[in-house]
């Protein structure tokens, strides 16, 4: 059995699952759970020391999911308890705030701390992976626009979402398409499932449209030097 098999107790009934939060402090993560599992918003921020605990129950089709969500602290100052975390997760909900282009900047950063954790034996395919673009409320400050956030997830083909755990925007939808792709990917023998987007896009396409998007110049953007013939 893979390493992050959740543990099943009788095959279409229970299934008990572990979900973790990721991404830089103060993007959103407490507040997004607390959205979804006691329906209220605090605007106080108050940060994660190390880890929050919760467990909850979901009905996915014929299937009672134990989920067990480990809500890490974001700041670097908590590196050493994190990475006592990573290992037998089954979904992974990574944030980051689109009015501040570091968070979403840093999701590399934090795919690679759970890959270094994980070592050289640790799959990542075997895991679901929800991109929350969170505080899409504030949009007088935002700078990371959807169909760049979209871009880097789906080309990793990780789920994306807009939320607001402020006004509850995309929250439901996130965790009910999270909770129904892990369920899918344990009946699916643990290989992650294709997601139901339309633009999707494969790593050069991505890195091409990332280019472009980019680019200084017309030359810049067919990747020619100025002045180069036809
Ligand atoms: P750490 O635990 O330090 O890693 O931070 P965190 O990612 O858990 O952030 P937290 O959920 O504590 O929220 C940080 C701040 O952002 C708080 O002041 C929240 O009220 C605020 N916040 C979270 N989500 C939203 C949102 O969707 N919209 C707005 N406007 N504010 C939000
Ligand atoms: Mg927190």
């Amino acid at each position: 059995m893979e390493a992050n098999m959740p543990k099943r107790k009788e095959p279409g009934k229970s299934l008990r699952i572990k979900v973790i939060s990721m991404g830089n402090a103060e993007v959103g993560k407490s507040c997004i759970i607390k959205r979804y599992c006691e329906k209220r918003f605090v605007s106080k921020y108050l940060a994660t020391i190390g880890i929050d605990y919760g467990v909850t129950k979901v009905q996915v089709r014929d299937r009672e999911i134990k989920v067990n969500i480990f809500d890490m602290a974001g700041h670097p100052f908590f590196y050493e308890v994190r990475n006592e975390f990573y290992k037998d997760t089954q979904g992974v909900i990574l944030v980051y705030d689109v009015g501040q282009k570091d968070s979403f900047d840093a999701l590399d950063a934090w795919l690679a701390e759970m890959k270094q954790d994980l070592g050289p034996h640790g799959n990542m395919e075997n895991i679901v992976f929800a991109v929350c673009a969170n505080k899409i409320d504030c949009t007088k400050h935002r700078c990371v626009d959807e169909s760049e956030g979209r871009l880097w997830a789906e080309s990793k083909g990780f789920l994306y979402f807009e939320t607001s755990a402020q006004t509850g925007e995309g929250i439901n939808e996130m965790f009910q398409t999270f909770y129904v792709s892990i369920v899918d990917l344990c009946e699916n023998g643990g290989k992650r499932p294709i997601t139901n987007s339309n633009a999707s896009f494969t790593k050069e396409q991505a890195d091409t449209i990332r280019r472009i998007r980019n680019s200084k110049d017309s030359w810049d953007m067919l990747g020619v030097k100025p002045g180069a013939s036809r």
